[in-house]
């Protein structure tokens, strides 16, 4: 059996290591979790303390870890092909993803292509969207529309079209601009009573008032539309009405601008659909997909669009038209052979059917836990996804002051109880795996509980 020397991983770590995401003084006093095992729900510390994984390593694993499915994909790859460089050259692994990618989606999304993560699978949408009306001589067609509290990633183009301040204000000097519709953020929403639940709710969609003022006035500059469909992720897992998506297709087509749907965290099933804009039923001209691509095992992405899109570019090599961009590790093809196992398992083993009451089962405990508590002020969920919004004062929906922390200490807390809580500013979030049972279920939900409470009544 393999050993470590804990001691020397957590030195070189601080003295040499620089995590995303994180204020490292945070650390100063306290270690990082060192994982050096997982299987299925589960993280195991070189401690060999266990936890629950139960956001899915940053929303990427989708059917547990080390399934032995992709396990093996990836290790009849080694035998094959490492790596090819994707420009000029092509490979059955990248063929048979597209093969099996596009019997999930509908046939207008017909063109692929691949990049290395979520950000980039966005940059090549904005930069797909801005070159065709380039292509087809509209020159003034330049900008973007994007939503308040939208998160694309962290690549330049990506934060353009971002919305979380706290992540983004800094660096507004180095951005291009776009325009900002609102936030459909439905706990603050005056109109809306109550919790804020799943996607289904029926609402006047005043929020997408101010998106379509703005494509109404400006859709002659306008290449495009960006969303998150039916969840702003990183935003603070908000959930949004399906109906927002289908107005919201309505009123892009009729200023011929074009809609990219970001299903960067929500594709693969993790919204009960295997994609979240088959619940609003209509269909984007580009999404972009990561994370789960590959089942969490490798970085890859995909952008896909229409023969539409595709066709402008598509001319004689002098009238200037190619898309010039691409990446080292485009499709790679030991990143294709797990994707394609990821994909094989969807079309064969149906999780979204078999894990149906599971995730059935996670809302009605989260209602059940959590409707009571004077500290939560909204509940939210979505296929695999839940959410609840902590707040100081449930009636005024006031937040905890910003020094206490309080979610900061929830996370810490979390870990020594075994769930992983990481928050988003007030937002408390699990983020499942497809394969969660009702028993997983019912453990995350006992050990954050106790997590949340324990570090409440600290205060
Ligand atoms: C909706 C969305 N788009 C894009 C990204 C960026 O993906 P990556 O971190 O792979 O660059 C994320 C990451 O969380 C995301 O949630």
């Amino acid at each position: 059996m393999k050993t470590w020397d804990k001691k020397k991983i957590l030195e070189i770590d601080r003295n040499h290591i620089w995590h995303p995401y994180t204020q490292m003084k945070d650390y100063e006093n306290r270690d990082p979790m060192v994982i050096v095992s997982a299987r299925g729900l589960k993280l195991k510390t070189i401690d060999g303390q266990e936890i629950y994984d139960s956001i899915s390593s940053w929303w990427t694993n989708v059917h547990g870890h080390l399934h032995p499915a992709l396990n093996q994909a990836i290790i009849e790859q080694l035998n094959l092909l490492d790596h090819i460089n994707f420009s000029g050259y092509t490979h059955p692994y990248a063929v048979e993803v597209v093969e099996r990618l596009k019997d999930f989606l509908p046939p207008e999304l017909s063109r692929f292509f691949f990049s290395d993560n979520g950000s980039t699978a966005v940059e090549v949408a904005l930069k797909m969207a801005f070159q065709f009306w380039q292509n087809k001589g509209q020159k003034e067609k330049t900008r973007f529309v994007c939503l308040e509290n939208a998160y694309h990633g962290d690549t330049l183009g990506a934060v353009s079209v971002g919305g979380v301040d706290l992540f983004f204000e800094l660096y507004k000097p180095l951005l291009f601009k776009s325009f900002k519709a609102p936030s459909p953020y439905c706990y603050r929403c005056p109109e809306k009573e109550g919790f804020t639940l799943d996607a289904s709710h029926q609402c006047s969609l005043k929020c997408l008032k101010g998106m379509e003022e703005i494509l109404k006035e400006h859709h002659g500059e306008i290449c495009a539309v960006i969303v998150e469909p039916l969840m702003q992720g990183a935003g603070g897992i908000l959930i949004y009405p399906a109906a927002y998506l289908k107005k919201l297709r309505e009123i892009t087509r009729r200023y011929k601008v074009f809609l990219i749907f970001d299903e960067v965290a929500t594709g693969f099933g993790r919204t009960g659909t295997m994609f979240a804009f088959e619940q609003a039923e209509v269909v984007p001209d580009i999404i972009c997909l990561a994370k789960g691509l590959t089942g969490g095992y490798l970085p890859m992405a995909l952008t896909i669009t229409t023969e539409e899109i595709y066709q402008a570019f598509y001319a004689d090599y002098l009238e200037g038209k190619t898309f010039y961009h691409g990446h080292t590790y485009t499709a790679n093809p030991i990143c294709c052979a797990v994707a394609a196992a990821n994909l094989k398992l969807f079309a064969e083993e149906n999780p979204l059917v078999k894990t149906r009451e599971a995730r059935e089962y996670f809302h009605q405990l989260l209602l059940k836990t959590f409707a009571d508590k004077p500290y939560v002020g909204d509940i939210r969920y979505l296929g695999y996804v839940g959410a609840i919004e902590l707040v100081k004062d449930k009636q005024t929906k006031e937040p905890f002051p910003e020094e206490l922390r309080v979610s900061f200490q929830i996370y810490m807390k979390s870990l020594e109880k075994g769930v992983v809580l990481r928050p988003l500013g007030d937002v408390i979030y699990w983020f499942l795996p497809l394969c969660v049972t009702k028993y997983e279920v019912e453990e995350i939900l006992n050990l954050s509980v106790e997590a949340i409470e324990e570090v409440l009544a600290s205060l």
